[in-house]
């Protein structure tokens, strides 16, 4: 980031008690830092201390005369290489959805076209609330990059999602924003994990995925360069850093989550997707019968995401599914591929022997339209670089 200005907007939460070190780290690095206070980003850190670790003036008024002589608010957004926004607050990020202009911080927000982080940082039912994932949805569609929140203990004694993003998490993020990788500029979408579909509400049908693969994938995409937005059901690993999240729970919300995220340029489908839903799930816990009467199950079939995407209207130049086999692996996959209308297919033997499903390594098979190309055992990471490179050279 040698030479690069950051414009850091610091809100009022707990976690601005970070900013110094944040300032510190991204200096010796090499960034100019021009730090944003809010009014009450100041009641956490000072001006005097923030302006001394930055070796620059701290803006906080609007109206500054001086400032404005000097220069205007909409020069100090666009002069910036990257706006960063640390800590940011339920109440900055809400702004910035609705587009609302009251301070310094949320004009410079919005006169601008320079890319924009947040890390965002708040309790955790602020965190879990309607309104803020609804923010959050908007955010990442108008291409706001999100680093975190962390799960952890908070200032305020809960747990939860919401702890602001850890300085060298943030650190990393920046770095990784200026690296130009192969994959710079381009937005790929990965889906991960299992979906589960409630049968009512405590009991539900899943699968073995792990998620592994596709936490993988999402990593490794990154690291070249992209956006990655990840759409994940309840997977076992933790979600990677430097991705924009979006967490589901069912087929149906993976759908729509994945919908609302088109168009990309590449999409990858490592999801285990339930291929069923229990008919009219249950709100309140199924009893036991004391006749001995066993409940009956009625499935639904789920819309195919794969499918769907593959004959959208937004289709992404590159569309890669996978195909969870247990017999004839090549036949079902280069078949699946076909069915699905996707450009490539990577096809793996998930019989439980094979220790593929849940396990760190996998052997697949990438299937395009020249056919089969058959990989060796490898590390889940590996196969996500090579993944990722092949997708870089597809889109290059
Ligand atoms: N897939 C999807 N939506 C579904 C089902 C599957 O997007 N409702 C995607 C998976 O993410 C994967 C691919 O389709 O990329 C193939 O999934 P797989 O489970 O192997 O195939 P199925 O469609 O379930 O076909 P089959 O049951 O015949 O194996």
């Amino acid at each position: 980031m040698n030479g690069k200005n950051i414009l850091l907007i610091i809100s009022g939460g707990i976690a601005a008690v970070k900013t110094p070190d944040l300032i510190r780290k991204l200096t010796k690095a090499g960034a100019r830092v021009i730090p944003v206070l809010t009014r009450s980003g100041a009641q956490f850190v000072t001006p005097l201390s923030i302006a001394a670790l930055a070796g620059s003036k701290v803006y906080i008024d609007l109206f500054d005369l001086t400032d404005e002589a000097e220069m205007g608010h909409i020069e100090l957004s666009r002069s910036a290489d990257l706006i960063l926004v640390a800590p940011a607050t339920a109440h900055i990020m809400a702004k910035m959805a609705q587009g609302l202009v009251d301070d310094l911080a949320s004009t410079l927000l919005l006169a601008t076209d320079t890319p924009v982080m947040i890390a965002p940082s708040m309790n955790v039912r602020m965190w879990d609330h309607a309104a803020t994932q609804r923010n959050l949805t908007t955010l990442q569609a108008d291409g706001v990059h999100m680093i975190g929140p962390n799960e952890g203990e908070m200032a305020c004694g809960e747990f939860g999602f919401g702890r602001m993003a850890e300085v060298p998490e943030i650190l990393q993020a920046v770095t990784r924003h200026f690296e130009k990788g192969p994959l710079s500029g381009r937005h790929v979408l990965v889906t991960s994990g299992p979906t589960h579909e409630p049968i009512d509400p405590v009991r539900y049908i899943a699968n073995r995925s792990s998620g592994a693969q596709g936490t993988a994938l999402a990593e490794a995409l990154r690291d070249l360069g992209a956006r990655v937005s990840f759409v994940t059901g309840p997977a076992d690993f933790d979600v990677p850093t430097g991705v924009d999240v979006h967490r589901v729970q069912t087929a149906q919300e993976m759908l729509a989550a994945v919908q609302a995220i088109l168009p990309v340029d590449a999409a990858v489908f490592a999801a285990a997707v339930a291929d069923w839903r229990v008919e009219g799930a249950q709100d309140q816990k199924i009893k036991k019968q004391t006749s001995g009467a066993l409940p009956v199950l009625n499935f639904v079939e789920n819309l195919d995401i794969l499918a769907t995407v593959s004959s959208h209207e937004h289709r992404p130049k590159l569309v890669i599914g996978f195909a969870a086999e247990t017999n004839d692996v090549i036949a079902n996959a280069t078949a699946k591929r076909l069915r699905k209308g996707c450009d490539w297919i990577v096809a793996n033997d998930v019989t439980p022997a094979t220790g593929i499903m849940g396990g760190a390594n996998n052997t697949v098979t990438v299937i395009d339209a020249n056919g089969p190309e058959g990989w060796s055992n490898m590390p889940k990471t590996e196969v996500a670089r090579m993944l990722a490179l092949r997708i870089a050279g597809a889109l290059s």
